[in-house]
């Protein structure tokens, strides 16, 4: 398993991060456990921030929807960055951790009424609009508020990235966006220039995510100041922002070349700035909205092998004590990660095994094939690049309670996301009256 972060052998030979051993780790807080590396966290968001904001002036909002609590609220907030939400949900945690609403952005391609009116009224600093039945809602909701909506409209560019099916987001044939190709996108603009309630400041694409050529981001900023030239020909708007997405990709596993924060933020800003000079328009102010390459190197998951079934010359299966109720990932993208044992880190590779959940699902399974020293039942398995889309993507399948979160620095670890009951999982269950009287005459009857 290659290291991140903070992370370390010790003495004992034992994965460290944080400072903290994750074996001690396991112990003390149970597993399964997400570790979030703070450090690590907090380095990926300043990597971002000096290449775009300090050498660009250009703006960095973390995708929360990667990975978001309380605590995390206010580790970007620290580091300066702005926030991009996508629910009511979401926005209620950024508002409860008391975030800075000026640096939201507000997004999703099916906002609520009432999600759209919680944004009007904890003023975020812009909605990301996705079409026109949101615009012409949000146009009507600001004006019975006596309000203004601050917008930035979000395009389809037909750009397509190469990445899995699931996570692509710019071509075309697509939910998400007015497309740019066919002139929806371009009602769309004169639309929001006409409304009296929408202050129009920009653009948006996301052309999809974990993506590795930079390439594609070029593309998409050109295709996107071209329309923005086009624009400005018809109508005399001159849009004063750009943001461009997210979708940087980190490493998981052997084969992924992610491409440094800097190269990827001198691409994008080369290639407005080019469009910008060769269209006679000014550089509009570009925005980024990185999710996975913040979070998820950051994040580490510990399990306790429990059952190691070994089927001779077919395969060894260990299985874990979560799954994908944590990590749903590897079930729906085929997503690949590492490991290791986290008490035998320091020993050689023995034998190649396949880590299995806890699910009632064949396709519960974390890692097909891995080489790992010889593992045995009460034996701590560290999985690593957990940080995004595990815990924010995290289910109760089985009814598995979700695991706690630890945020650990310089040897300290703190709770950040308490484990669920059982007590949980019963929460919102309700039996009513008539099946209460029913079991009692059940019951009876049965007598
Ligand atoms: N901005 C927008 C509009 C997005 O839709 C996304 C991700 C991001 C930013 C952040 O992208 P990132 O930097 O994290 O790649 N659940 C999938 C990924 C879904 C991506 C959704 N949108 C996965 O686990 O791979």
């Amino acid at each position: 398993m290659m290291l991140h972060g903070t992370m370390t052998i010790n003495s004992r030979g034992h994965l460290e991060i944080g400072g903290c051993d994750t074996v001690q780790l396991a112990s003390t807080f149970g597993t399964p456990l997400y570790v979030v590396d703070e450090e690590l966290f907090r380095q990926n968001c300043r990597e971002y921030y000096r290449a775009f904001t300090e050498k660009y002036g250009a703006e960095v909002i973390y995708a929360a929807k990667t990975l978001l609590t309380l605590a995390i609220c206010r580790l970007v907030e620290e580091e300066g960055l702005g926030m991009d939400v996508v629910s009511g949900g979401e926005l209620y945690t950024a508002l409860q951790a008391k975030f800075p609403m000026s640096r939201v952005y507000f997004h999703g391609n099916n906002k609520s009424r009432e999600e759209l009116r919680l944004a009007l009224e904890a003023r975020v600093g812009r909605f990301v609009v996705d079409n026109l039945y949101e615009l012409e809602m949000l146009n009507q909701l600001a004006g019975e508020m006596h309000s203004r909506a601050d917008v930035i409209l979000r395009l389809t560019p037909g750009v397509e990235a190469h990445t899995h099916e699931y996570i692509k987001t710019g071509q075309i044939d697509s939910k998400f966006g007015l497309v740019i190709e066919n002139g929806q996108a371009l009602s769309g603009v004169k639309l929001a220039l006409e409304m009296d309630h929408i202050a129009l400041h920009g653009l948006h694409c996301h052309i999809g995510s974990q993506i590795f050529k930079l390439d594609s981001y070029a593309h998409a900023a050109g295709v996107m100041m071209d329309f923005a030239a086009r624009v400005a020909r018809e109508t005399g708007w001159v849009p004063s922002e750009l943001d461009l997405g997210g979708g940087l990709g980190i490493y998981y596993a052997e084969g992924d070349q992610p491409r440094p924060v800097a190269e990827y933020a001198d691409v994008i800003m080369r290639a407005v700035r080019e469009k910008a000079m060769t269209h006679g328009l000014p550089v509009p102010r570009v925005i980024v909205e990185p999710g996975r390459s913040i979070s998820g190197p950051a994040g580490t998951t510990l399990y306790t092998v429990g059952a190691v079934k070994d089927i001779p010359g077919v395969r060894k299966y260990v299985a874990v004590d979560g799954g994908m109720g944590d990590n749903p990932r590897p079930a729906l993208y085929q997503s690949r990660y590492e490991a290791c044992v986290a008490n035998k880190a320091a020993a050689p590779a023995e034998e190649v095994v396949s880590i299995a959940g806890k699910c009632c699902e064949s396709g519960d399974m974390l890692i097909w094939d891995i080489a790992l020293p010889r593992v045995e039942p009460g034996d701590i398995l560290a999985v690593s690049c957990t940080g995004a889309y595990n815990y924010s993507m995290s289910m109760n399948y089985n009814r598995l309670p979700r695991p706690a979160m630890v945020l650990v620095k310089d040897g300290r670890a703190d709770i950040i996301v308490e484990r669920e009951t059982y007590a949980d999982l019963l929460r919102n269950d309700v039996i009513p009256e008539r099946l209460r009287k029913s079991r009692r005459l059940n019951v009876a009857s049965a007598r």
